[in-house]
């Protein structure tokens, strides 16, 4: 693959994800990994990707506060698929310090402190993950929040030098949920229970009907700051 980020862009500007998916997996000169937090959009590119390749690589980064139903979905979508996801876990030794400067849930006090847990849990994990990665598959979608309305198919991050590709990036909430019933797609049972969005047990919690799909993470923020910096602009 030679094309700019633009020259993709344009490329599969009408293409479904599964073509977009398919380019990308066939070129076995650059490594593509998809990160996946077992949330719905997520399982949707893990099934897309596994059935298009068997190894596909796929990786989780466990904070260790993540919500029991996740670990039943990461051990059901292992089983079901015959794979085990790759697990990055965070630096021991960071989580001990964490826990010593701002207390084991510090990250209600203070956007600072909410930062420095995201950091430590999940960002310095995800650099280590996509050390060797040349194309970074993610689950974002436009429709999930006022910070994800811009975002493109294929862009290029200067946070983690990669290409960034974010397949579901039209699909709605209801494209997602008819993907996961028709293919039979293990799925987190918190997202029945008014889950939309599903990241660290502390930090998240269910949405009212109607209510932003993400208003239930970090509820106590403004939207604009609801970004761990796995996203950052
Ligand atoms: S977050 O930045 O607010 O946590 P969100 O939960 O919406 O992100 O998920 C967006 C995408 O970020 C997911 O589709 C996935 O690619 C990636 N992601 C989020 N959390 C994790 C995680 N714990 N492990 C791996 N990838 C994750
Ligand atoms: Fe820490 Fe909450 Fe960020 Fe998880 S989402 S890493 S618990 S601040």
């Amino acid at each position: 693959m030679t094309n700019t980020i633009e020259e993709l862009n344009t490329k599969f500007k009408s293409s479904n994800p599964q073509d977009v998916l398919e380019f990308l997996l066939n070129d076995k000169t650059k490594i593509v990994a998809l990160s996946s937090s077992f949330g719905a959009e997520d399982q949707v590119l893990t099934h897309m990707m596994l059935m298009h390749d068997k190894n596909a690589n796929i990786f989780t980064l466990d904070t260790g506060r993540l919500p029991y139903e996740t670990y039943d979905v990461m051990d059901s979508t292992n089983l079901k698929y015959g794979i085990k996801v790759d697990v990055f876990f965070p630096q021991n030794e960071k989580v001990e310090e964490l826990y010593k400067t701002q207390g084991i849930n510090g990250f209600y006090e203070s956007i600072e402190k909410r930062k420095n847990c995201c950091f430590t849990r999940k960002i310095e994990p995800l650099q280590r993950a996509l050390k060797d990665v040349d194309i970074w598959v993610t689950g974002l979608r436009a429709s999930q929040s006022v910070t994800r309305e811009d975002m493109p198919l294929f862009e290029y991050d200067e946070t983690f030098k990669v290409i960034k590709v974010n397949p579901l990036i039209q699909y709605s909430e209801e494209d997602v949920w008819e993907y996961i019933k028709e293919n039979n797609v293990p799925f987190n049972k918190l997202h029945k229970q008014g889950y939309p969005s599903i990241g660290c047990a502390p930090c998240t919690r269910p949405v009212k009907a109607g209510e932003d799909i993400r208003s239930g993470r970090w509820w106590w923020e403004n939207p604009e700051h609801k970004e761990c910096g796995l996203h950052a602009k």
